[in-house]
């Protein structure tokens, strides 16, 4: 195990239905630091970017639209193991599928609007750390 930085994010749907303080409670009680938090509204061609692993998917012009449609919760949280910690606490991607007491599993009905991300790799973390907050937050 090691202490690791991820990328953790309240997605546009989290913010509008009064969850920031929810997540953030979660993620504090299980023992993250936040390093860095920001409030954003992501503008195109970053959230281009952000899902450019999806870009050939279907689903990817109303992900972009989705995720550029009102302000998010960007932030760095640092802990043990914290990428895969993160994901935990998250629940799976598709909310019929996520375990009561994941943030998923408890405030989200369908995958659309699955209230936050995580990174899902280290690699991912590094790269999408550098894209939301520079190269500087990285460690
Ligand atoms: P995220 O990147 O948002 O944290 O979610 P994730 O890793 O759990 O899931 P990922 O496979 O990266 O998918 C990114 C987001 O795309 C939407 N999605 N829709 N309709 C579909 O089949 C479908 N598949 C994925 C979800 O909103 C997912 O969070
Ligand atoms: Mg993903």
């Amino acid at each position: 195990m090691a202490r690791e930085r991820t990328f953790a994010m309240i997605k546009p749907d989290g913010v509008r239905r009064k969850l920031i303080g929810e997540v953030i409670a979660r993620l504090e009680r299980k023992g993250f630091e936040v390093v860095e938090l920001k409030q954003l509204t992501i503008p195109h061609e970053l959230a281009e970017r952000h899902y450019r692993e999806h870009r050939d998917k279907p689903f990817f012009r109303g992900l972009v639209s989705f995720i550029t449609g009102g302000p998010v919760v960007a932030m760095v949280i640092e802990g043990e193991n914290a990428i895969h910690e993160w994901r935990k606490l998250m629940g799976s991607t598709n909310p019929k599928d996520a375990a009561p007491g994941t943030i998923r599993g408890d405030f989200a009905l369908t995958i659309d609007e699955n209230v936050v991300h995580g990174s899902d790799s280290l690699t991912t973390a590094e790269h999408e750390i550098a894209l939301f907050f520079g190269a500087s937050a990285q460690r």
